[in-house]
């Protein structure tokens, strides 16, 4: 049987069916189908400008793939496996609809190239996308804090009650981290468009193409400085996957607080109906599911990221089969990150904060110790006794199951005599935080600072 491939004119046999499956891509990169068009197209537009191809062929070749476009978009388009990949089933179908000029069209480059500028095109469109998430996620962080700014709660350090803070604070922590994701996104974007078309298999072409013409059709911002670089190239989807595995962290560790504060014994947020499940047996139980699997999706992503890792680490120069690995793992964790972020947006907006079962917390830890240490300090106590004497305190309030505040005057005297009446207002929960008004603290100035600049850069 002859080789019917578009590379097979000098096999004698075809390919083994298993190989065939094997060795295919098309069944998952026929997601890049809109990149790979529109880089044809712009490279028939380059070809004709430089005199490569005629003005009226670089027409036709683009026209026939406009209509593979469309004839894609409404189901119409024949995939076909034994084609291998997106690249090879938009050409083939080319010739077949505009004829022999449809053979022009790979004139100067390789799917080398092609893939490579694919790729790119299509991780730097979804960033494009995980930015504008992200921003929605981080505003929707602002507007469930602005509604808690006098809403006190125990903040944690080693997961035990350490010192009072609002809640607005505890959630504009997550607006920030969000701040950063969006900018390394951004960064990730501006690397991944750069276009390597002209780079060909590996050594660049005899043809005098204009890389930069085809790179500023396509909107991208710089071309390749090296060919063999070019085409071997993935830095931009690992860099794409570490920031998508940042960004699954952060959102796993307010999982992690959904969680824990959804269990009874800490009460702190109920779960809207729509973003729980149920149990078989217990018919109590309101399971924070949701949260549980964003959490163990973020181990899929860390996987994609090391699969890639793992991918690139033993390839020699230049492009190697291995490469066509990697867009599962960018294509999973682009499905992963995409829901999450937009789930999350979802269930954080109907997130119900109990803001009476927060206040209860507070007067179980000791939170306000600090307070009384420094109060100690305003007497002219050196702060290491007056850690000393608040530890006192403690203990003291600790054999009596009650909090500091509930300590008497008299009480507290015996510990240290400089204690006096106003002693009660200092350990007041929300004068703790109200004191806080230092530049990114918990207190309401600083909180209302942070919400402002961060309207600002949501804007
Ligand atoms: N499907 C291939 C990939 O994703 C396209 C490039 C093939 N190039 C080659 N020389 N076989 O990497």
């Amino acid at each position: 049987m002859a080789n019917t491939k578009p590379w097979g004119g000098r096999f004698q046999e075809g390919m083994n069916a298993s190989v065939e499956a094997y060795t295919q891509s098309v069944s998952w990169d026929s997601t890049l189908f809109e990149q790979d068009i529109s880089g044809s197209c712009a490279h028939a537009s380059m070809l004709a400008e430089q005199g490569v191809l005629t003005p009226d062929e670089a027409q036709q070749l683009i026209a026939g793939l406009e209509q593979i476009r469309n004839d894609i978009h409404n189901g119409s388009f024949q995939w076909k496996s034994e084609l291998e990949d997106v690249h090879m089933n938009i050409e083939s179908r080319l010739t077949e609809m505009v004829g022999d000029v449809g053979k022009k069209l790979h004139t100067g480059r390789s799917r080398n190239d092609q893939v490579a500028l694919d790729f790119r095109l299509y991780v730097s469109d979804r960033l494009r996308e995980w930015i504008r998430l992200a921003k929605k996620l981080a505003a929707m962080f602002v507007a469930r804090a602005e509604e808690h700014r006098r809403t006190v709660l125990p903040g944690c350090t080693h997961m035990q009650p350490a010192q009072p803070v609002s809640l607005a604070h505890h959630l504009l922590a997550y607006a920030w981290m969000l701040t950063r994701d969006m900018r390394r996104f951004t960064d990730a974007e501006r690397a991944a468009r750069i276009c390597p078309l002209g780079a060909a298999a590996l050594a660049g072409t005899t043809y005098p193409l204009n890389p930069t013409s085809t790179a500023k059709k396509l909107g991208m911002y710089g071309v390749f400085a090296n060919s063999m670089d070019a085409v071997s190239d993935r830095d931009f989807v690992l860099e794409a996957l570490f920031c998508a595995s940042t960004a699954m962290m952060h959102l796993s560790r307010f999982c992690e607080e959904i969680i824990i504060w959804s269990n009874p014994m800490f009460g702190f947020v109920k779960l809207p109906d729509a973003y729980a499940t149920g149990s078989s047996i217990m018919p109590q139980k309101k399971n924070p599911d949701v949260a549980e699997l964003m959490r163990g999706k973020t181990g899929r992503v860390y996987g994609d990221l090391t699969a890639m890792l793992t991918l690139m680490k033993g390839l020699p120069m230049t492009y190697n089969r291995d490469l066509q690995e990697d867009k599962e793992p960018f294509l999973d964790a682009d499905r992963t990150v995409s829901a999450s972020l937009q789930i999350m947006t979802g269930m954080l907006k109907e997130l119900i904060f109990d803001e009476q079962r927060m206040h209860a917390a507070l007067s179980r830890g000791f939170v306000n110790a600090t307070e009384l240490a420094d109060y100690l300090v305003g007497k002219g106590i050196p702060f290491r006794e007056a850690h000393r004497i608040t530890g006192n305190a403690v203990a003291m309030a600790e054999k009596q199951h009650c909090s500091l505040e509930e300590l008497s005057l008299e009480q507290l005297q015996a510990l240290n005599s400089s204690i006096e009446q106003d002693v009660y207002t200092v350990l007041d929960y929300e004068t703790a935080v109200a004191r806080r008004n230092i530049s990114g603290g918990t207190g309401p100035d600083s909180v209302e600072q942070q919400i402002q600049t961060l309207r600002t850069l949501l804007a």
